[in-house]
């Protein structure tokens, strides 16, 4: 593995910043602006996100255009050595936008449309928008094509949601005219005959409605369809954003800030226009044991969000320093959350960390967001001082910037299997596609496992085990690639409902899972969504283990069964296959029957692993480790999320980045402390 490009031209260290809005100050900038700058050295601060609402600051009116409070930004940003990353404003608009051009404004999916308000609300298909959007950003990128403070490109402000008006319904219908080519292979793909939805013509077709009532909402076909669409839309309407960019400054790296794992967007497909990927983090930290499994999904998106773009070290763009106002409580993190939070990014692959929000603003909804400077306005708070610690300890780490992560286990999330999944109907019951990937991962992170995130249309070549869970949904040629994978000598691991469906969510016929049956050398017959009460175990080398709601029931086809529904299930399937193993070519193919705990998870891929050749180390109870590499330097970074300490024994010889010392053997991790520690 080799050192990635820094994200920042010729600058290998970790940026360590947040979003600054000087424009909410501009009557104080003798006063505000001078001490911003102050306390952002003072927290080594090396980087701020700036112009991300601030559209009608920039164009008060309709093409009068004052850039001058942006320019003394960015030049006092230059000349106190602060990279900017400067934003496209299309996150939010000015009113007089709205109000001249209504189209710009979205509409619900229950039909009504929406008022000016707001963030986030813009129709994106609007002609107008997209104009208005290209004309601000070239001359953004004109203006400022060439100032030293120029780092990078923030797009827009998490972009999401979606708008059902007529010029997105048109948009829509041309959509699936290039989709489909002719109404009646849509009618084919969408399964017309049944409750009588033959369409004759692409007008007849609008967008899902919420309340179901009011229109369509029953159709698989139009909603996996509308989805793509909204994604799509989402992806085009980013190209016409970055289109001025490029062309103006090539050289400028474009990121756009996502979050989590947002359901409108397919973020593998968004992060095909982006040079970095970047993301918000807001994990609701409870200062208990509990934070370990609340660290799991920043965790987990971490890997993604380096996974989207095949390794490449993404920016934490967004992240409390302190409170959250937008959560269910709004609680105070304890002391070293900060450090935590921050290193844990940097474990996982960011090269950032960055904060939302560097100053509170005195007015507005988020005044009481936390922030780096709170209204008090000095450097003696906690919080600033955490922050300012953290951005010492990150300038140790500059070494790390660039450097990669090697994976050997790739684990499987698809946007569109959870689009398809979420509307199949197997009862009301969530089909818990997320939660059942997310107790894969915990599993694999409790094994101390490093591991990529792909979806059905990255490579699988570079791994050695993949896991994909409920991959209802066989998508493109990705049944294809699992068995060549396999027969080439990969090991994958299948669960119940895999290869239920096609790519247009029509069922395979010939018995599940599908085009995978022979790989997988068995066939799934029934899906058995467990009633009240009722208990089912899998013997796995003489242990039982309960499962938990999908129990499938299934047939070895060729597969070796090692391991049954146990004698004490209290169902008809007791004592049939539930864990299979077949060999395929050079590799083999496992299939998990049933939705299991992750206790099992980790006894049957522990033992999977080894057998593949991936190593495992069991990590002791509120622990996480993460190994950043560039083939010549290892940094094994080790994070402890429980609020007391643990003990973790080393393999190597290593000098600690933080402290300087020298660590060997068993070592201690302090309550919620992060070590970094390079080998030697
Ligand atoms: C998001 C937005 C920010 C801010 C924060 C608050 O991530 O991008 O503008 O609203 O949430 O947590
Ligand atoms: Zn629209």
């Amino acid at each position: 593995m080799t050192k990635f490009p820094p994200v920042f031209k010729g600058d290998y260290a970790i940026i360590h910043g947040g979003d600054y809005n000087p424009e909410q100050w501009l009557k104080e900038k003798d006063t505000i602006w001078k001490r911003d700058m102050e306390l952002a050295k003072g927290a080594s601060i090396n980087s701020l996100s700036v112009g991300i609402f601030s559209w009608a600051l920039i164009e008060r009116e309709e093409g009068v255009f004052d850039f001058s409070w942006l320019d003394e930004t960015m030049d006092m940003l230059a000349e106190n050595d602060i990279k900017a990353i400067l934003a496209t404003p299309s996150g939010a608009r000015p009113p007089w936008l709205a109000e001249k051009y209504p189209e710009v404004l979205r509409v619900d999916n229950n039909r009504q449309k929406m008022l000016y308000a707001g963030r986030h609300n813009h129709c994106l298909s609007s002609p107008v928008y997209r104009e208005k959007v290209r004309i601000i950003n070239t001359k953004l990128a004109e203006r400022y094509k060439n100032h030293p403070a120029l780092a990078m490109w923030h797009v827009s402000n998490e972009y999401g949601g979606e708008c059902h008006c007529e010029i997105c319904q048109k948009r829509f219908r041309e959509w699936l005219r290039e989709r489909y080519l002719t109404i009646d292979k849509l009618n084919d793909a969408w399964w017309g005959a049944f409750w009588s939805h033959v369409y004759t013509s692409f007008e007849q077709i609008s967008s899902p409605t919420t309340p179901s009532w009011l229109g369509e909402n029953e159709q698989h076909g139009l909603k996996l369809a509308w989805r793509r669409f909204v994604s799509d839309q989402h992806c085009n309407f980013v190209d016409n954003e970055i289109a001025p960019l490029r062309a103006i400054t090539p050289d400028i790296p474009v990121t756009i800030n996502m979050m989590d794992l947002f359901p409108t967007i397919n973020y593998f497909e968004m992060a095909k226009r982006l040079d970095r990927a970047s993301w918000d983090n807001y994990p609701q930290w409870t200062g208990s044991e509990a934070d370990y499994s609340v660290a799991l999904r920043p965790a987990f998106n971490h890997e993604l969000q380096r996974s989207l773009k095949d390794g490449k070290p993404f920016l934490m763009m967004e992240s409390s320093p302190s409170v959250v106002n937008w959560q269910s409580s709004n609680s105070l993190r304890e002391p070293g959350t900060v450090m935590l939070q921050g290193l844990q990014a940097v474990a996982f692959g960011s090269d950032s960390v960055q904060y939302f929000q560097f100053r509170k603003g005195r007015g507005g909804c988020e005044k009481f967001h936390g922030a780096i400077v709170g209204h008090e306005g000095s450097e003696n708070t906690r919080v600033y001082k955490e922050v300012a610690e953290t951005g010492r300890a990150l300038q140790k780490l500059s070494e790390v910037a660039g450097t990669g992560i090697k994976a050997d286990t790739a684990l499987l999330f698809d946007w569109e299997n959870n689009w398809a999944l979420s509307d199949a109907k197997f009862g009301k019951q969530d089909k818990r596609y997320e939660e059942t990937v997310m107790r894969s991962y915990e599993a694999l992170k409790r094994l101390g496992v490093q591991v990529d995130i792909v979806d059905e249309t990255k490579s699988l070549d570079k791994y050695k085990v993949v896991i994909g869970d409920m991959a209802y949904m066989l998508r493109g040629d990705y049944a294809a690639r699992v068995k060549r994978f396999v027969e080439n000598g990969g090991t994958y691991i299948g669960t119940y409902v895999t290869g239920y469906v096609n790519d247009e969510d029509l069922c395979f016929l010939g018995g599940f899972p599908g085009p995978l049956s022979e790989m997988f050398g068995i066939w799934a017959e029934e899906i058995d969504i467990l009633p009240q009460g009722a208990e089912c175990f899998i013997d796995y080398h003489g242990k039982d283990y309960k499962t938990l709601d999908w129990c499938e029931v299934i047939h070895a086809k060729g597969a070796d069964v090692i391991g049954k529904y146990a004698d004490a299930s209290t169902r008809f399937y007791r004592d049939t296959p539930a864990l299979t193993m077949n060999r395929y070519g050079e590799g083999t193919a496992y299939y998990i029957a049933a939705r299991m705990p992750v206790e099992f998870l980790i006894d049957f891929y522990r033992d999977a692993l080894v057998i593949a050749g991936v190593e495992t180390e069991d990590m002791p109870e509120g622990v996480m480790r993460s190994v950043r590499s560039n083939g010549e330097n290892e940094y094994l970074f080790l994070m402890n999320f429980y609020p007391k300490d643990s003990e973790i024994e080393l393999h190597g010889d290593y000098t600690d980045l933080l402290t300087g010392k020298h660590e060997a053997g068993k070592t201690t991790l302090k309550s919620r402390q992060a070590m970094c520690l390079k080998k030697n």
